[in-house]
């Protein structure tokens, strides 16, 4: 085959090789094959000194020529290839602004705090402040200044934490400390009576804790808030009046509330509250264990000898003391029949409210 015929031949199947070449890469090796150091044209360009001389001129026209119409076709399959591989990235990394955002979760005020911020609120409005006290607390203010004698059984191992006592003292080994957690907001009163100026409107909500399993009706550590009033001429009709009042504005109009008595050491006469059932409304049903009443908190007339301890004459002054769960309140609000499930954290529960 003479030589020309050989160059159209090799311009024919490499020009067919560079329109089947998908991308720049094989494209590239296209190229490389033809034009490159040991590429097939290159040869043909390296081997005119072989040529006889007088075909050189006709051999080397037509060897150029091919060059250039392979050069050609390259460059422009080239721009078609890297246009095509521009807008493939393009579009990969495109941002679809027509699908919908993620909604990030937001949390919310838990029922608890809102409950404790709700009830302390309506005590605000009837011009009471609130007061805080420590959670970790000594003997003296958890117990003994509120007349719990020695052997009350609330101060027994079985219902309050201990604190190791770090004194270094031998003398008090583990159990005999002092220092507890307070099993109950009433050491605040005592706090109050010797820190404040008489008279006293106070609330003082905060967590205790106690030696219990978590049940349904029982948690180690849960929210209370205490009431305190000290000033002259309170009377057991004040006490009813207020605690009344808010457990209508806590849990509606409706709602009814009825006095026990029932003992507390640091009241006298001491009384238990409770309030209606929100689902039967006094009728009984299972959530009142049919009694148609919810035991709602622990009240009563301050004692004499609690205000004498804490330097406040009982001859002159005297006062009302309350004291209410926050988980037990909240239940009864929205009829919750396991005080465990406040603290699940799960959000499909906790959103209702
Ligand atoms: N501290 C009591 C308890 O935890 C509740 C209580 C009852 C508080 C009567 C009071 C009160 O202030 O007067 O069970």
């Amino acid at each position: 085959m003479a030589i020309t015929d050989e160059l159209a031949a090799l311009q024919e199947s490499t020009l067919a090789d560079i329109a089947k070449a998908e991308n720049t890469e094989a494209l590239d090796q296209v190229r490389v094959a033809v034009l490159g150091k040991a590429g097939t044209l290159t040869a043909y360009l390296r081997s005119m000194g072989q040529v006889p001389p007088e075909e050189r001129a006709v051999v080397g026209k037509t060897v150029n020529a091919t060059r250039v119409v392979v050069e050609d076709a390259l460059a422009s399959r080239k721009k078609e290839l890297e246009a095509a591989e521009l807008d493939a990235a393009i579009s990969a990394a495109a941002v679809d602004v027509t699908l919908p955002g993620r909604a990030q979760q937001m949390g919310t005020r838990h029922l608890i705090n809102r409950i404790t911020d709700e009830i302390c609120e309506v005590f605000l409005g009837l011009g009471y402040t609130v007061a805080y006290g420590p959670e970790v607390e000594t003997d003296y203010y958890n117990f003994e200044a509120l007349n719990a004698a020695a052997d009350h059984p609330s101060r027994s191992m079985q219902d309050t934490f201990y604190v190791h006592d770090l004194s270094g003292d031998a003398s008090k080994v583990r159990g005999e400390s002092d220092v507890l957690l307070r099993t109950q907001t009433s050491g605040v009163q005592v706090h109050v009576m010797e820190d404040q100026e008489l008279p006293i409107y106070i609330v003082a909500p905060g967590k205790v804790y106690r030696r219990d399993v978590a049940d349904p009706s029982h948690l180690p550590q849960f929210n209370q808030i205490e009431g305190l009033v000290v000033d002259k001429n309170i009377t057991f009709g004040d006490l009813k009046g207020t605690l009344d009042y808010v457990c209508k504005k806590i849990f509606g109009e409706e709602r009814k509330t009825r006095f026990r008595a029932h003992y507390f050491p640091f009241t006298e006469p001491s009384a238990e509250v409770d309030v209606s059932c929100g689902i039967c409304h006094g009728e009984g049903c299972r959530f009142c264990k049919g009694t148609g009443w919810l035991e709602l908190l622990g009240c009563g007339m301050v004692d004499p000898n609690v205000l004498r301890m804490s330097g406040i004459d009982p001859e002159e002054y005297s006062g009302f003391a309350f004291g209410l769960g926050v988980e037990r309140a909240a239940c009864l609000k929205y009829n919750v029949p396991d005080l465990r499930m406040l603290l699940e954290g799960d959000m499909r529960f906790l959103r209702q409210f």
